[in-house]
């Protein structure tokens, strides 16, 4: 990768984000949403119902598109941190720019006295296109889905190429002694320039992506995934304990704990799913405890407005930010044996009422989208009276039904969309038919040959695979 050098840092921020815009962009059919809780036992399970069957596709698909990319390390960075070793994880505050006037801006200075002599201020919401030359926070965010989707895909589709990546991508990033990850977040989102630190609180919330780790590898160990060994276990337990004690000691975590807000929501998510994890889960009872009897009432006014979120440049956002951090503590306290869902705020506010706030309210000029995972989770956990929330993600979004959200946010109504476009994505995930060629008999909505609406993916060329060929997927997985 190219790295600019600042050789006219009052040019910087300009040249910048030319060189930056030459960059890859991320793979476009991906989505990461902020974090999820996919309850291992129903995974395993593999009761899905059958409106799931595109969604799964979609998973496989997704899993496939994530492979290849990774693997992904804390290693592939070109800065060095401030501890002199690539192990350790960094990243820079975002809305932070460099002002060198202190030092005589025409002066050729290189990146590294850039970081150093100048002083760094803050324009809010600018996103400075060098945080990305350390791009551990991408690289991170992308592992989670990465080891996510391949874990569900290897339930869902059975071949081991699935289970080998999802592995392969753990154990490169937490495991293996030339590409590991130090157990800890000192130098996450620090303060580059005169003034400056190695990591803040802030830092806390690059690793939110963790709780879908924690599905991950409960999945693999409940499935007895034969490539995830019992050395890897055992380091990966080794690996979670320091991380565990440094999120429940250190000060900067402290901190991030303390924050009122969606940073507050996302810390207990990461601390009770690690501890879910690991094992705890009278540990994590605690934590989610102090959560919804601590930050979490006053975070829902008695209409569902979040405040602390509303407040922000981008409320629609930052509601949607916190909403699903909240769903996650609730869905993982649910799975440690506490149903909060109609745990109040101070002020009478549910989770429930905090979407419907946000539904009714709309985007504005933001991104719709973001809000639909937490309107499935809400419509599958408090139930989809008339329809209420489907029919909402329908008018948003009628491809819902092929979201991989929809697999584990059920119950919930496909509105009939399933049935009537039993072909979308089928060629693309099951390139060569391969069910098919197996000699399933299975018989789907597809007469065969034709190639009906399906939303720009390939042309189905044999058309029999649909709902009813799921049935033949089951085969391996009991065997
Ligand atoms: C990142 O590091 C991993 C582990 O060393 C390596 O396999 C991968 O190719 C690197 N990725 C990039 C983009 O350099
Ligand atoms: C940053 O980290 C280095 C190496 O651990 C340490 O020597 C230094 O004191 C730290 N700086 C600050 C401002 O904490
Ligand atoms: C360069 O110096 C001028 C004058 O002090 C200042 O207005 C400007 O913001 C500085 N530019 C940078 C990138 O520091
Ligand atoms: C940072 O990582 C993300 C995820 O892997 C990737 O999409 C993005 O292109 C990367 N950014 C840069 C500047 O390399
Ligand atoms: C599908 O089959 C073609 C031709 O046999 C082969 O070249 C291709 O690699 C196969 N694709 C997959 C994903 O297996
Ligand atoms: C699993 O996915 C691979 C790659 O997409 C595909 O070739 C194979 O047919 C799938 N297997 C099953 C049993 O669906
Ligand atoms: C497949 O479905 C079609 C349409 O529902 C039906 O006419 C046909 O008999 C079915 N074939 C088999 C083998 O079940
Ligand atoms: C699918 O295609 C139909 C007709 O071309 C279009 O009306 C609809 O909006 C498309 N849906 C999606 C999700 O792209």
């Amino acid at each position: 990768m190219l790295i600019p050098t600042l050789s006219k840092p009052n040019l910087a921020r300009g040249a910048l984000v030319l060189v930056l815009g030459a960059l890859p962009t991320a793979v476009h059919s991906l989505t990461s949403y902020a974090n999820d809780f996919v309850d291992p036992d129903y995974i395993v399970g593999r009761k899905f119902p059958a409106n799931t069957a595109i969604a799964q596709k979609t998973i496989v698909r997704w899993a496939n598109e994530y492979a290849t990319l990774g693997p992904w390390s804390v290693m592939n960075k070109s800065v060095v941190p401030p501890t002199g070793d690539k192990h350790t994880y960094m990243s820079w505050l975002p809305y932070w720019w460099p002002d060198c006037s202190n030092v005589g801006n025409t002066t050729a200075l290189s990146r590294e006295q850039v970081y150093k002599q100048c002083k760094y201020v803050q324009r809010d919401g600018e996103f400075n296109p060098d945080v990305r030359l350390v791009n551990d926070t991408g690289s991170f965010q992308t592992m989670s889905d990465a080891v996510l989707y391949n874990t569900l895909a290897w339930v869902i589709n059975g071949s081991n190429i699935h289970m080998n990546n999802a592995v392969h991508y753990i154990d490169t990033w937490f495991i293996n002694p030339n590409t590991f990850m130090y157990p800890n977040l000192d130098c996450a989102q620090g303060k580059r320039g005169v003034g400056g630190n190695n990591g803040s609180h802030a830092g806390v919330l690059d690793l939110k992506g963790m709780t879908k780790i924690s599905s991950s590898i409960m999945i693999l160990r409940k499935a007895a995934a034969s490539a995830w060994t019992k050395d890897l276990d055992g380091k990966m337990n080794q690996w979670l304990s320091q991380y565990i004690n440094w999120l429940e000691h250190n000060p900067l975590a402290l901190e991030e704990k303390a924050a009122a807000n969606n940073h507050g929501s996302f810390y207990f998510n990461q601390v009770a799913a690690l501890k879910i994890l690991a094992g705890d889960n009278s540990g994590a009872l605690n934590i989610l405890g102090e959560y919804f009897d601590g930050i979490y009432k006053d975070q829902i006014n008695a209409d569902g407005e979040q405040p602390l979120e509303a407040e922000r440049t981008r409320p629609y956002h930052y509601r949607t930010y916190n909403l699903a951090a909240m769903i996650t503590n609730a869905r993982l306290a649910k799975y440690a044996g506490w149903d909060v869902y109609q745990h109040t705020s101070n002020s009478g506010g549910t989770i429930q009422k905090a979407l419907d706030f946000a539904m009714n309210t709309g985007p504005g000029k933001e991104v719709a989208r973001d809000l639909y995972p937490n309107v499935a989770a809400v419509g599958a956990i408090y139930g989809d009276t008339n329809r209420k929330y489907s029919r909402f993600l329908a008018r948003g979004d009628e491809a819902y039904p092929a979201k991989p959200y929809f697999l584990w946010n059920q119950p919930l109504s496909d509105n009939g969309w399933v049935s009537r476009n039993p072909n979308y994505g089928v060629s693309t995930v099951f390139s060569n038919n391969t069910a098919t060629k197996n000699g399933n008999s299975g018989n789907g909505s597809s007469s065969g040959g034709s190639t009906k609406n399906n939303n720009g993916s390939v042309k189905v060329v044999a058309g029999t695979i649909a709902l009813a060929t799921f049935s033949v997927f089951a085969a391996w997985f009991l065997a």
